[in-house]
């Protein structure tokens, strides 16, 4: 019998390559993975653990939170609080920095999460996932405050995603690529099936909620509008599009595939500076997009070169095939 290597094992052979390494990032990545697997049952079950629908409370940014909102963010912070690995934890779900418990050891990172991604797809049995972003702690520093967290995305140690569809998928990034790990139930674990995704470099496949159309500027009017009008306009190409209302489905596929997901400047976003999250959703999928050779903008800034101003700053996010980006990018340039 053989088992295919398993996401531990994948880290250890990563870390043995780095001479300073304590294990410490292992546990960390193993905790996490421990955390997702509870999401991903939870998830699984579904209305036979009672665990669809709404909670009756509200995000700090006035959402309305999900049962399943609460519990993986739960499940995140249990998970990781008390193995002296991380010093601190910040979650879409929670106003402030996560301080730990005074009983629980203080460690070397800094844990950023989005516990589920997709909220609005939780009661049609659409696909949800989970965003993480492991930042290093600066050192002496063992109650960690907002201010420590506000790092440019570029400084990521690692980041990943849970992908909970038809198989609970995990891509992770410590730097040195991507590679996607499938969730085996009869073992337990997460097993290497995808091996250093690349994302092509050019596609003709888009992402972008289009009822927001009459919202958005001219650079993203213009691109659209250009793949739309398919082998008849300027690109002489058709294109297809895909939205399934979870970055973490339109991510995975731009991975598996490539194409561009556009969550970009709006008029409806303005005053919030975007849609989506920097420090849980752009910083994370931005690395590994760009881990697997893809790009990752505002539009008028590389994503991962941001000074975060606010633990949940909005950003506009552009992320994809390297030449759709570029393409993309220009036309913001040229006005
Ligand atoms: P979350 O569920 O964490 O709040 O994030 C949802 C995000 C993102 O995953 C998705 O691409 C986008 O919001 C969906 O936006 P629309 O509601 O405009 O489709
Ligand atoms: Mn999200
Ligand atoms: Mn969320």
């Amino acid at each position: 019998m053989q088992v295919g290597t398993t996401v531990t094992q994948f880290i250890i052979e990563e870390q043995r390559r780095h001479a300073h390494a304590t294990g410490d990032f292992t546990s960390l990545i193993n905790d996490i993975v421990i955390a997702c697997k509870a999401i991903a049952n939870a998830v699984s079950r579904g209305s036979l653990a009672g665990v669809l629908g709404h909670a009756g409370t509200e995000n700090v940014q006035g959402e309305d939170q999900k049962k399943l909102d609460v519990l993986a963010n739960e499940a995140f912070l249990r998970c990781n609080e008390w193995g002296g690995r991380v010093a601190a934890m910040a979650s879409e779900e929670m106003d402030d920095v996560y301080n730990l418990p005074a009983v629980y050891p203080r460690g070397r990172y800094l844990l950023l999460f989005d516990p589920l991604d997709g909220s609005s797809n939780t009661d049609v049995n659409g696909i949800i996932g989970t965003i993480f972003s492991v930042l290093r702690c600066p050192d002496g520093v063992t109650e960690p405050s907002a201010e420590h967290f506000l790092q440019p995305g570029s400084q990521q140690v690692a980041a990943g995603m849970a992908v909970y569809g038809p198989q609970t998928i995990l891509v992770l990034t410590t730097g040195y690529g991507v590679n996607g790990f499938t969730l085996d139930d009869t073992i337990g674990e997460f097993v290497l099936t995808h091996p250093e995704m690349r994302v092509p470099e050019d596609s003709a496949e888009f992402a972008i909620n289009a009822s927001n159309q009459r919202h958005w500027e001219p650079p993203v009017q213009r691109y659209i509008d250009e793949c739309l009008a398919g082998t008849d306009g300027p690109r002489g190409r058709d294109f297809n599009m895909r939205w399934m209302g979870a970055m973490v489905g339109d991510v995975y596929r731009v991975l598996c595939r490539g194409g561009v997901f556009l969550y970009p400047a709006d008029a409806k976003t303005a005053k919030k500076g975007g849609k989506l999250r920097l420090m849980y959703e752009a910083n994370p999928v931005a690395m590994l997009i760009e881990q697997a050779g893809g790009a990752a903008s505002t539009g008028r800034e590389r994503l991962l070169d941001l000074q975060p101003v606010g633990l949940h700053q909005r950003v506009p996010v552009i992320v994809g095939s390297k030449h759709e980006v570029e393409r993309i990018v220009a036309y913001h340039r040229e006005g």
